[in-house]
């Protein structure tokens, strides 16, 4: 076992971080600093998040009965996926641009919006559905998973 606190706590561990390198990265803008370190870092992880959820926690959690949730969560990482996708070719084109803030603003609001019901109904019933293997699994993914070359998020595809 590589467990280390419940499964909720770890995966809202991962919210906070995402959250914090986006916020770094856009103080840093305000103070004239171009570093994108940390909004590069934040993004990779929130791809690999989303991907960790869609394979290993949402499915035993649809197989449960929460079909209604899983969808609203589906729905909104492909938005989230897609805002991300928006933020990688603006950065791409040189992160003084006032779109780069405004994405960054649009990412940390729907990731508000996300995480505030996740958060509260899906991840407590991960720690009391999952599995110890499938607890296990995920425990050892979050320590040092990598998300598959070329993954997409199947609601980001349209
Ligand atoms: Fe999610
Ligand atoms: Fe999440």
């Amino acid at each position: 076992m590589v467990e280390s606190g419940t499964l909720s706590s770890a995966l809202e561990r991962e919210h906070r971080e995402i959250d914090e390198g986006i916020e770094t990265f856009v103080a840093g803008l305000a103070e004239g600093r171009e570093d994108t370190t940390p909004l590069k870092r934040a993004i990779e992880g929130l791809r690999r998040h989303i991907y960790l959820e869609e394979e290993f926690l949402f499915p035993p959690l649809r197989e449960a009965g929460m079909m209604a949730p899983i969808f609203v969560m589906l729905r909104e990482h492909g938005e989230i996926w897609q805002a991300m996708d928006r933020l990688d070719a603006e950065i791409g084109k040189g992160v003084a641009a006032d779109p780069v803030r405004g994405l960054c603003a649009e990412l940390l609001d729907r990731l508000e919006q996300h995480n505030s019901k996740e958060e509260p109904i899906i991840y407590p019933q991960a720690d009391s559905v999952l599995t110890p293997e499938a607890t296990d699994h995920l425990q050892r993914f979050l320590a040092s998973g990598r998300i598959p070359e070329g993954w997409v998020c199947g609601r980001a595809k349209a």
